[in-house]
């Protein structure tokens, strides 16, 4: 397998998703409006990670490109919960792409306390041999939710994936705090936005 040939498309569309979804902060903050993106990360599955993935779940290499989804991947991290869904009614708007699934994992939170808004999209990036389309994960959350699962990833890399019952039942715990934080937070939120318009009347 010519894995940097494979790949090279993959890196151009974490890239192009990236620029896209900067853009739309942007012109939010030239708006001076609250910009429902805080921040936005992307990456390319790391080789090992691709081939063990497709290992555990049976897949020949073969079908990779089409049956692990996440080889692009990319994150947008907001402030508030509403703005996940501002994002979201964006993206099905948009044109540039195509939603093939979408997962609410923020109603309905995993076992694990996992919470987070997932999107599955077929992207279109022009290539030196043509139009390729290329399968990517939009994953969207708020700060306390990608503060959740960054610890929760680094816990379950250390245990191998077998987090003792203790730290699982914590992880519980903390992922329902991590909520409630949102929640307080989304109260401030309007409180906030009314204040501005009165202020912006006077
Ligand atoms: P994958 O094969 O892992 O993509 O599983 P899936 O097809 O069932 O997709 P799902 O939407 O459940 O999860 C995809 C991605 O979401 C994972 O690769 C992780 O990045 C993230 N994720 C899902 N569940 C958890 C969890 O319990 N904890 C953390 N930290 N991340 C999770
Ligand atoms: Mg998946």
């Amino acid at each position: 397998m010519n894995w940097a040939a494979i790949l090279a498309p993959y890196a151009q569309v974490v890239e192009e998703l990236k620029v896209k979804l900067k853009g739309m902060r942007n012109q939010f903050e030239y708006d001076s409006r609250h910009s429902p993106i805080e921040f936005i990360t992307g990456r390319v599955k790391p080789i090992p990670s691709i081939l063990e993935k497709a290992e555990s779940r049976q897949i020949p290499l073969e079908k990779i490109e089409k049956e692990i989804q996440d080889i692009a991947g990319v994150r947008v991290v907001c402030q508030f919960v509403d703005d996940i869904y501002t994002i979201v009614n964006m993206l099905r708007t948009r044109k540039d792409l195509k939603i093939i699934e979408e997962k609410d994992y923020i109603t309905e939170k995993k076992d694990s306390g996992y919470r987070s808004y997932h999107m599955v999209i077929e992207y279109p990036v022009e290539t030196i041999d043509g139009l390729k389309i290329v399968i990517a994960e939009i994953q969207i959350r708020t700060l306390a939710m990608n503060f959740w699962a960054t610890n929760e990833h680094s816990l379950n890399y250390k245990y191998k994936g077998r987090i003792p019952t203790e730290i699982k039942k914590r992880l519980q715990r903390a992922a329902e705090a991590a909520f409630k934080l949102d929640e307080e937070m989304s109260k401030i939120k309007y409180e906030v936005q009314e204040a501005q318009r009165i202020f912006h009347r006077k």
